[in-house]
């Protein structure tokens, strides 16, 4: 859309400058400070969290133990997905971001794991088939819904009949979260005037956006999840859900 921020872009340098830290904002993890132990710490944190989604999925939605595909939008550097990979026959991570990408497949190549692929799109991953798990953790809430919503339907579209989704958004925050851009009209004229004859200069920005749960709701509904569970998610004040569903074999 047009004026607004390019948070590829964002995640692009983020990836190449401080990757670590960029997934996980815990000092422990900036570049400069990653050791072999934070590093394993880090990873850690991955398999804790599928583990959980994975026991949610079990308890409300009766899923195996294994998978034959499982898909992770928003990969980053491989922390959910080499969880999800450990558990199904192959795996496929999605990220827009170029050195994200790089970081991932280092990781995997080292862990020896040769049953992941790695894409920038869901359009791309569609070419691979459809996937019994997609799972995304943390990454909408870091596009602008009038991307991610048509983001979120592509991920729907992929997901087999019978087959599982965990998919976090962020939908309301705190009040000290609210911006508050008291700039008057002329002011805000002119910030667009500089906007569109110079280039961004903050490039690496980690930004937050909200999305209507409801609308959410009704797209997994459409796209054939009769069932769903919620579980709330606080992240410092900002505010959403995991949803978990299954789809319809009908
Ligand atoms: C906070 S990190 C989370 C990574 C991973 N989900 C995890 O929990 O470890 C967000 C990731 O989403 C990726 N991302 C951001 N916008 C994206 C988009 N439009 N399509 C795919 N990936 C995107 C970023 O490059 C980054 O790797």
């Amino acid at each position: 859309m047009r004026g607004e921020r390019d948070t590829d872009a964002d995640w692009n340098r983020l990836g190449a400058e401080d990757p670590f830290w960029a997934v996980i904002t815990d000092e422990r993890f900036r570049a400069g400070k990653m050791d072999s132990g934070t590093r394993d710490a880090f990873y850690q944190t991955g398999f804790g969290d599928i583990e959980h989604f994975h026991a949610v999925l079990r308890q409300h939605f009766n899923a195996p133990d294994h998978f034959e595909a499982c898909l992770d939008f928003g990969a980053g550097v491989g922390r959910l997905l080499v969880p999800l990979a450990k558990r199904s026959t192959r795996a496929v991570g999605i990220d827009i971001a170029e050195s994200m990408r790089a970081m991932c497949q280092k990781h995997l190549i080292e862990l020896g794991v040769s049953t992941v692929s790695l894409v920038a799109t869901p359009k791309e991953a569609a070419t691979l088939g459809l996937f019994d798990w997609v799972n995304s953790y943390i990454v909408l809430q870091h596009i602008p819904p009038s991307r991610g919503i048509a983001l979120i339907g592509d991920l729907l579209a992929m997901v087999k009949p019978g087959g599982f989704l965990s998919l976090q958004i962020t939908t309301h925050r705190d009040a000290h979260l609210l911006s508050q851009d008291t700039a008057g009209p002329l002011r805000k004229l002119l910030r667009r005037f500089r906007d569109s004859l110079f280039p961004r200069h903050d490039v690496g920005q980690i930004t937050m956006f909200d999305y209507d749960l409801d609308q959410v709701l009704a797209l997994i509904r459409k796209a054939g999840f009769q069932n769903h569970h919620l579980e709330p998610t606080n992240h410092g004040g900002h505010h959403g859900f995991m949803i978990y569903a299954q789809k319809g074999t009908g």
